[in-house]
């Protein structure tokens, strides 16, 4: 299966001049597409700028929405539906960003509505996010793997009964809230021996196997690859580096055809 090398840009950048001065970066890319697959996750209201930028460039990269709601359509001001996304063309939804866990309340009962709302939506796959804090991190690994395993089995109830999950349609992102932002990435040992644990649950608890996993948490052109060429890791969700053209550019050329 391919490696998946999402781009999460959050809530960057403020300035449409800045969003097509990113977008260049795919700009004479010859991305090895037999390796990776390409998906950008930016703010919404930038999507059909970029599918008809993308769309001009001839760039094969996949479209994504950061969140989406569980309601399939209602009065819910501001809200997204995941129906939306598959009418414009969105290919995979992020569900239960550490982000919007911490500072949005997103529980893993609504990570899970989510996860199924895009599912049922017909949208290929939710990227659902899962990470533990510096706390747990430094209380040890049993802390560490009971954490994970409450994030992993919370955001599948129910899922596997729903017919259309296979294992190619859910895949899961380990983003250790210690090294989001910050610029203190994981090890790759570290990052292999959670994302081999959450296969693991996955694996006894639902017999999916090949579930892809993939790793976040201050990936940058200097370090994707110790990541991405890791066998047990599917591939990276990056943030901050894929909003800077120069260093989008250069994690673009890493996976050069
Ligand atoms: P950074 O790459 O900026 O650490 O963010 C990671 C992330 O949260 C991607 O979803």
């Amino acid at each position: 299966m391919k490696k998946l090398i999402a781009f999460n840009w959050k809530m960057h950048p403020n300035k449409l001049k800045d969003v097509e001065g990113v977008l260049m970066a795919f700009d004479g890319v010859d991305i090895d597409l037999d390796t990776y697959e390409i998906a950008i996750a930016p703010p919404a209201v930038y999507l059909p700028l970029i599918s008809s930028v993308f769309y001009e460039l001839k760039a094969d990269i996949s479209l994504a929405l950061q969140n989406c709601s569980w309601e399939h359509e209602g009065a819910l001001t501001g809200e997204l539906s995941a129906e939306m996304g598959k009418n414009f063309g969105i290919d995979y939804v992020i569900v239960g960003h550490s982000e919007r866990r911490t500072y949005f309340g997103e529980t893993d009962e609504m990570v899970n509505a989510k996860a199924k709302a895009v599912l049922g939506a017909g949208i290929m796959a939710p990227i659902i996010c899962v990470g533990e804090s510096l706390t747990i991190r430094n209380k040890g690994k049993a802390a560490i793997r009971q954490h994970i395993k409450k994030q992993v089995i919370g955001a599948m109830k129910n899922l596997t009964s729903d017919k259309v999950v296979t294992n190619k349609r859910v895949i899961f992102a380990y983003e250790p809230i210690w090294a989001i932002g910050t610029g203190k990435a994981a090890t790759p040992e570290q990052a292999v021996e959670v994302i081999a644990y959450i296969k693991e649950v996955i694996e006894a608890n639902y017999k999916l196997s090949g579930v892809r996993v993939l790793y976040g948490g201050s990936v940058n052109a200097k370090n994707i690859m110790e990541f991405v060429g890791q066998d047990a890791i599917d591939g990276a969700l990056v943030g901050g580096a894929s909003v800077d053209k120069k260093e989008l550019k250069n994690i673009l050329k890493k996976l050069h055809s």
